[in-house]
């Protein structure tokens, strides 16, 4: 597939990495090129642009942006660039205020989550929360003792959630699809909860799975 990922941070970089290995093209958008100056020399076969080149060149989108910027960089990236595209949402509506004993602060409530919010405005786009549940270093091909990890996802258009099912095969995942877009209100504080142990005790090699 012609894969565009949204973002410059450390999300971006390991999910367009983990694409490039898979056999994927991969375009990163970022409104700054020259902070993936270094990952374009190590990945002479990625591209950069801007969001709306990465959006335009891709079947298959990732959005890995600070939260509370996603709603700007899907406008940016262009609604007509990513109409009726598959976008895998991967960002957590974390606030800029501190966590409190090790739990994060989000500025979504029970009731709406981030990618519920971004599903109502880009109608058109076909949304599916995934990899926002663990860090950005066990997102390809995790290896942990406990055997595969679980990727719990969600969003309204079951094709889309097909698609995605198909990269967390060739990342290394089982998947759990939990349903339409409400259920990201579960599933994005699965991140507060993954983060814990990190605050707490700098334990951050841990993912979740669902046993049946
Ligand atoms: N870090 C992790 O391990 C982890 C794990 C799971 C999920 N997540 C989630 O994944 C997302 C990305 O996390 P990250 O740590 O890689 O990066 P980040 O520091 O949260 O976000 C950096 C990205 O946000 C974009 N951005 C910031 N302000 C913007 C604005 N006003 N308009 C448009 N874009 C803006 C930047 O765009 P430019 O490139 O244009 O500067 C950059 O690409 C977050 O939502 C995070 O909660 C993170």
């Amino acid at each position: 597939m012609k894969v565009g990922v949204l973002g410059s941070g450390d999300v971006a970089k390991v999910l367009a990495g983990g694409f490039l290995k898979h056999g994927h093209e991969v375009m990163m958008g970022t409104r700054s090129p020259e902070k993936l100056a270094d990952w374009a020399t190590q990945n002479p076969t990625g591209r950069v642009g801007s969001f709306a080149d990465a959006a335009e060149f891709a079947d298959l989108v990732v959005l890995a942006v600070k939260g509370g910027a996603a709603a700007d960089a899907v406008r940016a990236a262009g609604e007509v660039n990513l109409t009726g595209k598959c976008v895998i949402d991967a960002t957590n509506p974390i606030a800029d205020t501190a966590p409190t004993n090790g739990v994060l602060k989000f500025f979504t409530n029970l009731e709406e989550s981030l990618m519920e919010r971004l599903q109502r405005e880009f109608q058109s786009v076909r949304f599916v929360k995934a990899f926002n549940s663990v860090g950005s270093i066990h997102m390809v091909n995790p290896q942990f003792k406990g055997g595969k990890p679980t990727m719990f996802i969600c969003g309204n258009d079951e094709g889309a959630k097909k698609v995605v099912a198909g990269v967390m095969d060739q990342f290394g995942w089982e998947t759990a699809d939990m349903g339409k877009a409400e259920a990201a209100r579960a599933i994005e504080p699965l991140c507060m909860l993954w983060c814990i142990p990190g605050f707490l005790r700098n334990e951050w090699s841990h993912a979740f799975k669902l046993l049946t």
